[in-house]
């Protein structure tokens, strides 16, 4: 047994037929496909894992993200997420999620210039958003139209290009902003307010968002700092059910705009990127700090879910969520206290210290706090899932490439233990 794993077996016996089989492990797991081997006779197709919402199985290697939920670490390509928010922009993080590593000075100026140039989108996709109904969900019109921009770039399909590659990743980096802002005007009736190449990335989507009739949009830097950190925590996060979208979408060889619009509509479920929207609708339902027991009570009765609690992989406080209740702090001294921080802060306290929760291990999740910090910043709930993906689409980027570049991956395709009717015909 080698101490790097290489050498490291499993004997498994299979009851039925007494037979014995030598499994290799790798990287502390054995390859599903190693158990077609066991089989009672010839017609035996072979034995399967069943492993419903991939609770136990890897569906791929990755070197983007690290995360240990036990001890609640969560590192981008090597580097801790608390140092990533301290000391780089969002930029830095999207570069070094896509290309591997931190950029240089020059590297970063590139790119900077790369993103700010490739904000604008087709006049056409304006029209677009116009034919969509006037209370439409923003992430709905986000899905739509992040689908729509493949029609606008046919060389996208040229995914084994790398070329090709890093420019879709630019455009869809650069364009996500702008897509977002105009699903937000067209909302609310006003007209779009196009980019400002003077402004950094954050600014110059806060302008698109919120500018009237000033000659120029000038962002609070209070507010542009932390809406850049939030970008940054929410920039990946594995194998989650968006990212798993995407690079099943993308193991098809659709190109990346098919593959961003499938990862935002899983994103946009409550149970992802759709339970910051509900956190503050839970909070505003609550009401009052001194409802916060009878809601709870009615949470461990199974009536529903407390939203921005419980996480599938993290069963320690989500770190983001730690760094998120900095940045909270940050804004309010701007925008003054959110009148729904004390019912969450009661909320926390209250399950915290209840066995229901302590015994499941579940803790605030990212989206417990981002949305009291967004609707204190103006943006209206709706808008919260869009601000996820926002953040998301670099991660995204990150694992769709390392997927297509995989020899090991193919299109993805899970196998199903069919338990319906046998054969039976048609009485006629
Ligand atoms: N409130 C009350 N009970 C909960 C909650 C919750 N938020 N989350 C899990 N549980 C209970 C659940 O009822 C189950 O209890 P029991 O064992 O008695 O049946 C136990 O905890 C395990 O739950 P699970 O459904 O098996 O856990 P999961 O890993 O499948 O679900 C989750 C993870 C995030 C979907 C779930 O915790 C949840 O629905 N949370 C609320 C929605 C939310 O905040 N989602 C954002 C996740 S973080 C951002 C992101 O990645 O998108």
């Amino acid at each position: 047994m080698g101490g790097d794993g290489t050498g490291d077996t499993l004997t498994i016996t299979d009851n039925r037929t007494g037979r014995s089989y030598e499994i290799p492990i790798e990287l502390g797991a054995i390859r599903a496909t190693e158990l077609r081997n066991i089989r009672t006779n010839d017609d035996d197709v072979g034995l399967m894992s069943y492993d419903p919402a991939f609770m136990n199985t890897a569906s791929c290697k990755s070197s983007v993200t690290f995360l240990d939920g036990e001890r609640g670490i969560l590192r981008y390509r090597g580097y801790p997420i608390e140092e990533l928010a301290e000391h780089s922009s969002f930029l830095e993080v999207a570069y070094l999620l896509v290309r591997g590593d931190l950029p240089e000075q020059p590297q970063l100026r590139d790119w900077t210039h790369l993103i700010t140039h490739h904000t604008f989108i087709h006049e056409n996709i304006k029209k677009f958003i116009d034919g969509f109904h006037h209370d439409a969900h923003p992430m709905g019109i986000l899905v739509g139209t992040v689908g729509a921009l493949s029609t606008f770039y046919p060389d996208a399909k040229q995914i084994f290009d790398e070329g090709s590659r890093r420019l879709q990743t630019i455009r869809l980096i650069a364009k996500m902003p702008t897509l977002a802002a105009f699903a937000f005007r067209h909302a609310v009736g006003q007209f779009y307010a196009y980019p400002d190449n003077d402004l950094s990335y954050v600014g110059n989507f806060l302008n698109m968002m919120w500018k009237a009739t000033e000659l120029k949009f000038e962002p609070n830097p209070v507010l542009e700092h932390a809406l850049d950190v939030l970008f940054i925590l929410h920039a990946d996060h594995e194998q989650n059910c968006s990212a798993h979208a995407m690079r099943t979408v993308g193991s098809s060889h659709a190109d990346p705009y098919s593959a961003t619009s499938a990862a935002s509509a899983a994103l946009y479920g409550p149970l992802h990127g759709g339970a910051n929207e509900m956190v503050l609708r839970m909070l505003d339902k609550i009401g009052t700090v001194e409802r916060v027991p009878e809601y709870v009570q009615q949470v461990k009765e199974g009536k529903f879910r407390l939203m921005g609690f419980g996480h599938r992989v993290y069963k320690n406080y989500d770190p983001r969520a730690r760094i998120i209740k900095r940045v909270a702090d940050e804004v309010f001294e701007v925008t003054g206290r959110n009148r729904l921080l004390d019912i969450a802060l009661e909320l926390e306290k209250v399950a915290l210290g209840d066995d229901y929760f302590v015994s499941r291990k579940l803790y605030p999740n990212v989206d417990f706090y981002s949305g009291i910090i967004y609707q204190a910043m103006g943006f209206p709930v709706d808008m919260f899932p869009v601000l996820f993906a926002i953040g998301r689409t670099p991660g995204w980027l990150a694992q769709w490439e390392e997927g297509l570049q995989d020899p090991e991956q193919k299109i993805s395709r899970p196998r199903q233990l069919y338990v319906g009717p046998p054969e039976r015909h048609l009485e006629r």
